[in-house]
């Protein structure tokens, strides 16, 4: 991961200054660098240890970078890791154009891999995570998106790029087809998980560990899985109260909504739900060859379902 830092730090540079600034700002700010941490762990598991490794996680978390930027700006969201958005710092115009620069940086550096399996890998993936937040524009203020439509959206804004940075080691690797089946597989269900606690975050976390704003989802009149189970299983009630929250996008009763999440045990649900898909990842990283890389990516799956941050 050092390494990869420093090939982020390499590649940040640019002669326009502001350029230069927002993304320094974002990136140095840390997050968890997890998709990295993907693609070097599938390396580590299949046994690919060229240098090209630290390239492409560098170049995975380029891509998230931008969305990041992007999403910051479509969600009015004013912290993240910690400090304020680029958006609230540089406004949204800046944001927006760094954005750009980190994806278009990003494919600067895919070329240098010189493999069109991995540029294919990469291309789908950028193209279906901005499929994902259009997607997801257009459910806003929408109470009657059922769990499936919520799954597809989660699946393609997030678990994409998790799918893509696991398929990456396997690709890099040359491992036959069924293994890299089981590592995007691996990665789709982890990157699905891991977006389901974050909607689970939103409702049951604390903004000083995630370094982010609790309430943001309902703000934007955003059905994630805990709304859609809770009007479910809430009493009429309880339904109408989170009904008319998604529709109106009123945080005026985050407290109430947060109580019927809870009562109505559509939290547990929800956390359920995330259980389900990480021991899909587990399932799908024990097909890989026995070592301490693999058992780091079961490791993963677990843990990821009591991440605060
Ligand atoms: C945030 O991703 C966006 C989601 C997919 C929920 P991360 O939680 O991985 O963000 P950082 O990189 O650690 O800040
Ligand atoms: C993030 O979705 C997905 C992408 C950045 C593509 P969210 O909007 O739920 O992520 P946070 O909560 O802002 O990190
Ligand atoms: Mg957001
Ligand atoms: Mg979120």
């Amino acid at each position: 991961m050092l390494q990869v830092d420093r090939v982020i730090a390499q590649r940040l540079a640019s002669g326009v200054p502001l350029v230069a600034q927002v993304a320094q700002y974002i990136i140095s700010a840390g997050g968890k660098r997890l998709r990295p941490v993907l693609l070097l762990l599938t390396c580590g598991a299949l046994g690919y240890t060229s240098e090209q490794r630290f390239n492409l996680a560098a170049v995975v978390e380029f891509i998230h970078t931008a969305t990041l930027l992007h999403d910051d700006v479509v969600d009015e969201s004013t912290l993240r890791r910690g400090r304020p958005t680029a958006n609230e710092n540089f406004g949204n115009p800046a944001s927006v154009l760094v954005g750009d620069f980190l994806y278009s940086r990003a494919f600067q550096m895919m070329v240098d891999a010189n493999s069109m399996r991995v540029m294919q890998t990469l291309a789908d993936a950028t193209n279906v995570i901005a499929e994902g937040e259009v997607l997801q524009l257009m459910n806003m203020h929408d109470a009657s998106l059922d769990e499936e439509g919520y799954l597809r959206v989660i699946r393609s804004k997030t678990a994409k790029l998790f799918e893509a940075s696991a398929r990456l080691g396997a690709i890099l690797a040359g491992s036959p087809a069924p293994i890299e089946a089981a590592c995007a597989e691996y990665g789709q269900a982890l990157g699905t998980a891991f977006q389901v606690i974050d909607d689970v975050l939103d409702y049951d976390g604390n903004a000083a560990e995630m370094g982010k704003n609790l309430g943001d989802d309902l703000r934007e009149g955003k059905a994630t899985l805990p709304l859609i189970l809770a009007m479910q299983r809430g009493t009429p009630a309880q339904s109408q109260t989170v009904r008319q929250a998604i529709e109106t996008g009123s945080v005026d009763q985050l407290a109430e909504i947060v109580a019927i999440v809870r009562e109505t045990g559509a939290l547990a649900a929800t956390r359920q739900a995330a259980s389900a898909e990480a021991q899909r990842a587990m399932d799908a990283a024990q097909q890989l060859p026995d070592n301490a890389y693999s058992q780091a990516m079961v490791a993963l799956a677990g843990q990821l379902l009591d991440r605060r941050t």
